[in-house]
């Protein structure tokens, strides 16, 4: 069976992530990765989960509280400030590009920050762990943020990343995509 791209993100972070690691939700937005992350690095492990905006912060609490999950620390600032923030090596890390669903569109992951960010954490990221990044680009802004995340994952020196592109190709509507960033 083709998993679906939301599946296949899990698949790969579930396969490479450990119990206690350190890891990134990028966008936590309505917290769905964020709590598949603090199940998956467990009670010892820890998820620093970046938003910008104070709904995805009000609505991934109350996810996590439901689940009674407390290994979260939930950063209310720019994704690309990730190195104030986490100084342990990173286990795996993941990015929903766009906008919060049920929110204002015009609040939008940017191209620059975007890089930025990646370029942050892949810094960090331990060998043979993986950034897992959807692309969701139908959207105004996310044509210009879909082509240079691209342009930069395929500049990335093959000698010291494997990447991934997982699309379908016969889905109308600009379906998202996935990128998978590996460390050598
Ligand atoms: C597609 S949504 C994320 C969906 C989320 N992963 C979920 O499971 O519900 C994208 C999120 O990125 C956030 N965002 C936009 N720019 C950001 C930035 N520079 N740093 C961190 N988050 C940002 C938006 O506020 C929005 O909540």
């Amino acid at each position: 069976m083709l998993k679906g791209i939301l599946q296949f993100a899990h698949q790969l972070l579930e396969e490479s992530v450990e119990r206690g690691e350190t890891v990134i939700d990028a966008t936590c937005g309505n917290g769905n990765d964020t709590l598949f992350l603090s199940k998956t690095v467990g009670d010892d492990g820890h998820v620093f989960a970046f938003d910008i905006q104070e709904q995805a912060h009000q609505e991934t609490k109350a996810l996590l509280t439901k689940h009674g999950k407390s290994n979260v620390s939930l950063i209310h600032d720019s994704h690309e400030h990730v190195e104030k923030y986490v100084h342990n090596e990173i286990g795996g890390a993941i990015f929903n590009l766009g906008y919060l669903p049920r929110s204002d569109k015009r609040i939008i992951t940017k191209p620059d920050t975007t890089i930025a960010a990646i370029d942050a954490i892949l810094n960090r990221l331990k060998k043979n762990k993986l950034v897992v990044i959807v692309v969701y680009h139908g959207h105004e802004g996310g044509k210009e943020e879909k082509e240079a995340v691209l342009n930069y994952c395929m500049a990335l020196d093959q000698k010291k990343f494997s990447v991934l592109q997982y699309r379908f190709i016969n889905q109308v509507n600009h379906p998202p995509f996935l990128l998978a960033i590996q460390k050598k």
